[in-house]
């Protein structure tokens, strides 16, 4: 099945083209062939602009044991809406996936149910390090240095020597130090004041965490990503890393702040907490001097009544990979950023950091994952309009210019944009293949 994708303005690694790109089955087969290439389906794409498919690598969709809150099949579609087209889901489900074969049965699940390309991290403990070393059809391993959702932690040194000692896969950890904060918790333990949450999830937690990762994956040489940073201390730390270090921020952590909490409360409730305006601005300059490369979502829905629970019972993160990609386009609108920039960040990157084989980039050979969007659609995010299992998003009420409107999953166009989202739910995504090109994973 081929499809021509006629008069877009392709996102290339370092320019825009005015070009057809040909699909041929699962793969980008031509970019710029002749108006006159046969295909069975083609796309008049005058006007709009033609991305890789966004890689998120870093979601909680919850599936198998939290199916109340998310489950493959919505965030998925989410995924499609949202011109997301792979993605890295977290190892915090229930049971959490320590082991190969309860990765087989994630795998299994999103063979039936994801209409998005999967890969599912390996969960860390403190006793399964030779799950860790053996695992395969994984990016890699989770450690929760901190604790967040769930019941995951490594917070002992000689278990997390032996991790970063004894396996190869590449590593990537939730940063926050356990002790500052529990000892932080201990003094706000009477608060009622969802602010507090990030004075007990403060600057000190995040960064005593990073430097300590940083640290044993310089020691032992080992491939080291760092989830969502959230202050502008870390981004120095990453700054003088070597090139084993990479990172990611998240778009809370670029969009929201201290100051949010009065409007939102416990919607932005989320571990690393938000922090302050100032680190909103170094988090953005990180991205524009290269110092932080990735953009992912920590994508961790709860329900609303979850979420209204009073503090500090109510539980931490916010849905959001349904619209980051719109979220950045509205900026590249206001000219904080380019497509080229974008699809560095939300495509190239992740596929390089997690060794995916051919995906990330617009080129002949690769995937056809790949989102068409259009700068000038204005729309404005609605909870009642989510996909997501949860409906609601944080940024409910926010007119956003510059949206997908057409995505394709391996050739498969799987959304579209009509007056309203239409999709076609028959399509399944793929198992990522990972490839190990980057360190040392298969040395
Ligand atoms: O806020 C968060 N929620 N941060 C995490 O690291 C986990 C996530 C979740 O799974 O709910």
């Amino acid at each position: 099945m081929k499809t021509l994708i006629k008069n877009a303005s392709v996102v290339l690694d370092h320019e825009i083209v005015e070009a057809n790109v040909l699909i041929d089955g699962p793969q980008i087969a031509t970019i710029d062939p002749a108006d006159h290439s046969v295909a069975e389906t083609t796309i008049d794409a005058t006007g709009l602009h033609l991305m890789p498919g966004v890689i998120d690598d870093q979601v909680h969709f919850r599936e198998p044991g939290l199916t109340h809150k998310e489950d493959l099949h919505h965030a998925s579609h989410a995924c499609a809406k949202g011109g997301v087209t792979s993605f890295l889901e977290m190892p915090n489900t229930i049971p959490n996936a320590i082991t190969q074969s309860l990765l087989n049965d994630k795998l299994a699940i999103a063979a039936k149910n994801s209409i998005v390309n999967y890969g599912f991290y390996i969960g860390a403990t403190t006793s399964n390090v030779d799950d860790l070393k053996h695992a395969t059809r994984t990016p890699g391993i989770k450690i929760f240095i901190g604790s967040s959702t769930g019941d995951l932690l490594v917070d002992e040194q000689s278990a997390l020597e032996t991790i970063f000692g004894g396996t190869s896969l590449p590593i990537c950890a939730h940063c926050e130090d356990e002790a500052t904060v529990r000892s932080n918790a201990e003094k706000y333990k009477d608060s009622t004041d969802v602010a507090d949450h990030s004075k007990i999830r403060d600057h000190e937690a995040a960064y005593i965490a990073t430097k300590r990762s940083i640290d044993l994956a310089e020691r032992h040489q080992h491939p080291f990503h760092v989830l969502h940073v959230s202050t502008a201390a870390e981004i120095d730390l990453i700054a003088n890393a070597s090139d084993l270090i990479t990172a990611e921020v998240c778009p809370h952590h670029l969009f929201f702040n201290v100051d949010d909490y009065e409007r939102l409360g416990s919607l932005v409730k989320m571990n690393p907490s938000i922090k302050t305006a100032d680190d909103n601005a170094a988090l953005w300059a990180a991205l524009e001097s290269g110092k932080i490369t990735v953009i992912a979502t920590d994508h961790a829905p709860h329900t609303m009544e979850e979420k209204r629970q009073p503090f500090p019972q109510c539980p931490s993160g916010l849905p959001a990979v349904e619209n980051y990609l719109a979220l950045m386009l509205n900026e590249v609108n206001q000219g904080r950023c380019s497509l080229t920039q974008l699809s560095h960040w939300m495509s190239a990157e992740p596929a390089r950091v997690w060794n995916m084989k051919n995906k990330g980039r617009i080129a002949e050979g690769f995937d056809a994952d790949l989102v068409l969007v259009d700068l000038n659609q204005e729309r404005t995010i609605l909870n009642e309009e989510q996909e997501t299992k949860c409906r609601w998003s944080p940024w409910h009420g926010t007119k956003l210019k510059g949206w997908p409107v057409a995505t394709w999953v391996m050739g498969n166009q799987v959304f579209r944009w009509r007056d309203g989202c239409e999709f076609d739910s028959d399509v399944r995504g793929r198992e990522i293949e990972f490839t190990g090109e980057r360190g040392k994973r298969f040395a």
